[in-house]
């Protein structure tokens, strides 16, 4: 399945591509952006920029996919987000996402959330959408927290950075427990 271009209110999520190259790197490599991002260190080359997209453009990548997250206002992009590990035999995958600071508190990522979701839900007929988070991730798990996930424990010494163990928290939503209220905004 491909994964179109989405749309709400405000903001347009297109599949990631080569020309995102210098967003994707000015992105990832902002410290504030990867501090609870433990799975993947920061940025430091154009080059490692370039090995995300071509892993997400690659006709391979049918368990992932990354939309750039763009304001429709003037364009800009402002974030990313998207779904890993995609399972269709259990109907599950993992939520990820992450916005550049500047567009933090202005509920753009809870937006992208409404329709992504809907998205997970609806087109990919996942049963399951989970979130691994760093525990002193406030503004993540308030996020997830509003948007209906669910603490279901915590993953002991999960991941790893500079020789530091970190605990995670397994959070998740239910198909059955998403609020039939259908899509925010339209799809394009
Ligand atoms: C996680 C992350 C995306 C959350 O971003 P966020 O901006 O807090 O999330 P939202 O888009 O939901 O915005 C929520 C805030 O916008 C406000 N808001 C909601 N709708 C709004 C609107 N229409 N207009 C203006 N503000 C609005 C909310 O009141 C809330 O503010 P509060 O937190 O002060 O109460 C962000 O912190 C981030 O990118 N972090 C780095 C990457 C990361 O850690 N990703 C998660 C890995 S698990």
């Amino acid at each position: 399945m491909a994964f179109p271009e989405l749309a709400t209110d405000r903001i347009r999520l297109r599949p990631i591509s080569h020309a995102d190259l210098t967003f994707v790197f000015e992105h990832f490599s902002d410290l504030d952006v990867g501090k609870y991002l433990l799975d993947d260190d920061p940025l430091t080359s154009l080059e490692q920029a370039q090995a995300i997209i071509d892993f997400y453009v690659s006709p391979d990548a049918q368990s992932y996919n990354r939309w750039i997250v763009e304001r429709k206002a003037d364009h800009r992009p402002i974030g990313t987000c998207g779904y890993h590990k995609w399972n269709r035999r259990d109907h599950k995958a993992e939520i990820g996402y992450d916005l550049s600071p500047f567009a933090w508190g202005q509920g753009y990522m809870s937006e992208a959330f409404e329709r992504i979701i809907a998205f997970g839900f609806g087109d990919m007929d996942l049963n399951r959408i989970e979130a691994i988070v760093h525990p002193e991730n406030a503004a993540s798990l308030k996020l997830l927290e509003r948007h209906g996930f669910v603490r279901e424990g915590l993953l002991r010494e999960a991941l790893c950075r500079d020789g530091v163990y970190y605990d995670h928290w397994l959070l998740s939503l239910l198909r059955r427990e998403w609020p039939a209220r259908g899509p925010v905004g339209a799809a394009s």
